[in-house]
């Protein structure tokens, strides 16, 4: 089953509460929540206390993307601010196996994102431990920029590696760019939850917009 996750990144900050109910009226999945640090990425948007803040908005799961140095360092308060799934960037973890664990203690899906410049291997010991991989489609850093399709193998390959190790529910995101136009060659090449920011919350008929979207991956 496909899982629509519209990133708030490109919703409006000033509301979002409404945002996210309606996002969530609208047959999201998940909520995606983007937290960047200015070093890790540039530029800064969110903490905890935003995650809490939506949190009390939505009964969807908060899919909290981190694209900040040092992860360990907050993963159990973004935790108990409400988070359902914890994506750290390999790039940013020295110990990618040990934050992996950290986050998976705390009784929530663990994630492992790489940037387009990052092979696939780089996932490849971590691979029986995580919820999920998030193959970034875009540098991270802004909404609204293009897709780039050479990632595509890299599903592929991380879709591949799953099977052999009968990993039979790994999740594999992809974020960045996805929207009624990308998301059947997302789907096609293995992905299952599809972020959406622009193509979400850039709309003002945010159902038609999901719907949209859902109906071209599943095509
Ligand atoms: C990019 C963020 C994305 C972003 C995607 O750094 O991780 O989640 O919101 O935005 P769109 O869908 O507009 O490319
Ligand atoms: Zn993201």
């Amino acid at each position: 089953m496909i899982l629509l996750a519209p990133s708030i990144l490109s919703a409006d900050f000033a509301a979002l509460g409404a945002e996210v109910a309606e996002a969530e009226a609208s047959g999201a999945d998940w909520i995606h929540v983007d937290v960047m640090d200015g070093h890790f990425v540039p530029n800064i948007t969110l903490g905890p206390p935003i995650v809490k803040a939506v949190k009390a908005h939505t009964s969807l799961p908060l899919d909290v993307h981190l694209m900040i140095e040092n992860p360990e360092r907050y993963i159990a308060e973004f935790a108990a601010a409400g988070a359902s799934v914890i994506t750290v960037h390999a790039e940013a973890c020295v110990h990618l196996h040990r934050v992996v664990h950290q986050i998976k203690e705390l009784g929530i899906m663990a994630g492992v994102a790489i940037n387009p410049g990052t092979p696939a291997s780089a996932v490849r010991e971590v691979l029986e431990d995580v919820d999920m991989v998030l193959v970034m489609t875009v540098n991270p850093g802004f909404g609204g920029q293009a897709f780039i399709p050479n990632t595509m193998r890299k599903i592929r390959q991380i879709r591949e590696w799953a099977n052999e190790i009968n990993h039979n529910n790994l999740r594999i995101e992809v974020d960045g760019g996805v929207a009624e136009n990308t998301a059947p060659i997302v789907a096609e090449a293995g992905a299952d939850v599809l972020v959406a920011g622009n193509a979400v919350f850039g709309r003002t008929d945010r159902a038609a917009a999901i719907r949209a979207i859902r109906e071209a991956a599943e095509s």
